[in-house]
């Protein structure tokens, strides 16, 4: 089976708060884990010059304070792709192909963009005052790093929704113009813990000021939760669950039976401040060992930095080949490349595409080959005896890709370009997922 593939990236414009942790950090580290997925994380540091435009000290700042807190919250950065956007100069390359097959009128509704011209409308001045392009093209860009990796999962939050939907429209018109290229991602969106009120009860949210940052020290994590607004309700008044910032702050890091057990001290009446220690407490159980990791990491900026270029390299294995066919897919390509008849852009991709056959010699032996584009062969396998033998041992290169030609080495006669072999294994599984 096909593993899912799941992607999701945080921009880098501020310091990760609990909000981002339960609704996405926490969700995506733990799927990860899971078999059968293969997950892409990325710092969404192109994203922060949007909001941030000026400020490069503070983009440099929040990239390595929201590495530091994925790889602190347990991102194994061996068995994902965790990388930082910027590194792939292939995402701006796909932006501006997907721009080109957007409609402006599906990026007027965008609600990001909606709300600035709102709020001109409401104070008397041009609607797009103040409203960069940047802003504007923010779906675009975000579509470019879904679909760069053909993701069929993006785990958000509910605000992210739409630009979800956006990139399944801008990958739908690529395909219909260009042929199969794209997956259409779907979100995944965490039931019980959709959204977190923030200090004021609001939706916790950098725009509302009203965080509580992911890692901030354990007595001002205290202090903070100290700070969550109540209602005036005194001690031994019965308290309601279902209006409470606070309750839904605990119920989204305790267990259904001790978010059942608090439900019970609030109709007892338990006091606010009593309530909010327990908050407390049962937040920094689970934050206090990650804290100490996190800690020490930021500490050490150039092993982050390692760890990004090992997986900006493993990002680009997928997504120069990729651009590669879509570049072609476009028309941007060599002038001697052969021309497809209009409308057949499906089909010439396919063809456009590296491919295996098996075949009979006269030694009466069963042989396969990896070959380009062109015809020109990659990969030779060695004989086998039974067809069935050669046609299991080119399933498993076709399925796990090049991971699987160090274990069937005895099989292959090796090959000149392994780096090509790679890239065209890569290329095969990219088109068939
Ligand atoms: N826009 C997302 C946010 O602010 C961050 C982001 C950028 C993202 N690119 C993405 C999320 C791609 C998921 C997939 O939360």
């Amino acid at each position: 089976m096909k593993p899912v593939r799941v992607l999701t990236g945080i921009t880098t414009s501020g310091t990760p708060h609990l909000g981002n942790y339960v609704g996405a950090i926490r969700p995506t580290v733990r799927a990860s884990r899971l078999a059968g997925v293969e997950s892409f994380y990325f710092l969404a540091d192109y994203h922060a010059l949007i909001k941030t435009g000026g400020d490069p000290a503070r983009v440099q700042r929040s990239t390595l304070e929201i590495a530091a807190t994925w790889l602190a919250c347990g991102l194994d950065p061996e068995k994902v792709t965790f990388y930082r956007q910027s590194d792939i100069p292939e995402i701006p390359e796909l932006t501006w192909m997907l721009t080109c097959v957007t409609g402006k009128g599906l990026l007027n509704r965008a609600h990001a963009y909606k709300a600035s011209v709102d709020k001109n409308t409401e104070a008397g001045t041009e609607p797009d005052d103040g409203v960069s392009a940047g802003l504007f093209m923010y779906p675009v860009l975000m579509a470019a790093d879904i679909l760069m990796f053909n993701a069929h999962q993006v785990p958000v939050g509910r605000d992210q929704i739409q630009h979800i939907e956006m990139a399944r429209d801008m990958a739908s018109s690529f395909n219909h113009l260009y042929g199969e290229h794209f997956t259409l991602p779907e979100a995944v969106i965490e039931e019980h813990v959709a959204t977190l009120p923030g200090l004021d009860g609001r939706k916790m949210s950098k725009s509302y000021d009203n965080t509580i940052p992911l890692f901030a020290p354990r007595e001002q994590l205290k202090k903070l939760i100290m700070g969550i607004v109540t209602d005036s309700r005194a001690p031994g008044e019965p308290k309601a669950t279902e209006s409470s910032a606070l309750f839904q702050l605990y119920q989204a890091f305790a267990s259904a039976e001790e978010t059942a057990d608090m439900a019970r001290a609030y109709a007892d009446g338990i006091a606010w401040g009593e309530a909010k220690q327990r908050v407390f407490e049962r937040l920094d159980q689970e934050i206090a060992p990650m804290r100490a990791v996190y800690d020490r990491l930021v500490q050490d900026p150039s092993r982050i930095e390692q760890t990004l270029i090992m997986g900006a390299a493993k990002a680009r294995a997928i997504a120069t080949p990729f651009t590669q066919r879509l570049r072609h897919a476009v028309g941007l390509r060599a002038l001697d490349a052969l021309p497809e008849a209009p409308g057949s852009g499906a089909k010439a991709a396919k063809a456009a595409l590296p491919a295996f056959k098996q075949y009979r010699e006269k030694d009466g032996l069963f042989y396969f080959k990896l070959t380009d584009a062109k015809g020109l062969v990659l990969l030779q396998s060695r004989g086998f005896a039974a067809p069935r033998e050669a046609a299991q041992a080119m399933a498993r290169l076709q399925q796990e890709g090049s991971i699987a030609l160090d274990a069937m080495a005895q099989h292959l006669i090796a090959p000149e370009d392994v780096q090509r072999v790679t890239l065209a294994l890569t290329a095969l599984r990219e088109s068939a997922s």
